[in-house]
């Protein structure tokens, strides 16, 4: 395998370009290529113990978007305008507890591990749930899913601003009424999945009004 080397400058540069962007030019798409290259930095990404506790959906059907609208106050104008429009689902407990299904299925058909590797990582996980993070109700259990589709969600970002594609990402919107859209419009099972943020992909309808602020870094860093 090749060692990566890009350039410090060109990665910063991206870093520096990439804005939350509040309107997308309309006219501009991004080409399937482009988006597929997005989402695969989303499924590369990592996981708590590897077990991938995320699902993305790619809402391009103007009539969903539509009644996605009134859920979701930070998302109206980039719904309307964004080339691409996901929303990231986390798994909740019945997927990601150490003893559901979708653990022994991931554990053996994804992983491969031989049956006694299995026993020994599930017993290892089981305590890392239960002793290590007291991951102890539902809602500890989803709030931890959600914790590792938050790298999913910068690595897209990041991914695309290095390829000079905009996003934002968005938590502007009531939870509880996305979710039940979840299950009316999109069939999804919320049992197991709920939301956990929205991110919209296209290209800037204008360079952002204000420049970046961020405290310095002396602020942000202690050396000991
Ligand atoms: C988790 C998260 C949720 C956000 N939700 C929204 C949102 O609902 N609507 C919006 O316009 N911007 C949203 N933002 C964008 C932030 O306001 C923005 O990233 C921040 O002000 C820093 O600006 P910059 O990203 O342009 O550097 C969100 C950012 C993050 C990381």
């Amino acid at each position: 395998m090749n060692t990566p080397n890009f350039s410090k400058e060109a990665i910063l540069e991206a870093f520096k370009y990439r804005h939350a962007t509040k309107e997308f030019d309309p006219e501009k798409k991004l080409s399937k290529e482009a988006i597929d290259f997005i989402l695969e930095t989303a499924r590369l990404s990592p996981s708590s113990f590897g077990f991938e506790p995320w699902h993305f959906i790619v809402v391009q059907d103007p009539k969903v978007r539509e009644l996605l609208k009134p859920l979701a106050w930070g998302a109206p104008v980039k719904l309307d305008t964004a080339s691409h429009f996901v929303l990231a689902l986390s798994m909740k407990a019945p997927m990601t507890k150490w003893d559901s299904e979708y653990i022994s299925w991931m554990m053996k058909e994804i992983k491969q591990f031989p049956k006694e590797v299995q026993e020994m990582y599930g017993t290892f996980y089981k305590e890392f749930q239960e002793r290590d993070f007291s991951l102890d109700t539902d809602k500890k259990l989803f709030d931890w899913a959600t914790k590792q589709n938050y790298i999913a969600l910068g690595n897209m970002m990041t991914a695309a601003a290095l390829n000079g594609i905009d996003s934002c990402p968005i938590e502007g919107f009531h939870e509880e009424k996305v979710n039940a859209f979840l299950k009316e419009h999109l069939d999804v099972d919320t049992t197991k999945y709920g939301i956990a943020y929205m991110v919209a992909f296209g290209y800037r309808k204008q360079d952002p009004a204000q420049p970046k602020t961020r405290r310095p870094i002396d602020k942000v860093v202690t050396w000991k």
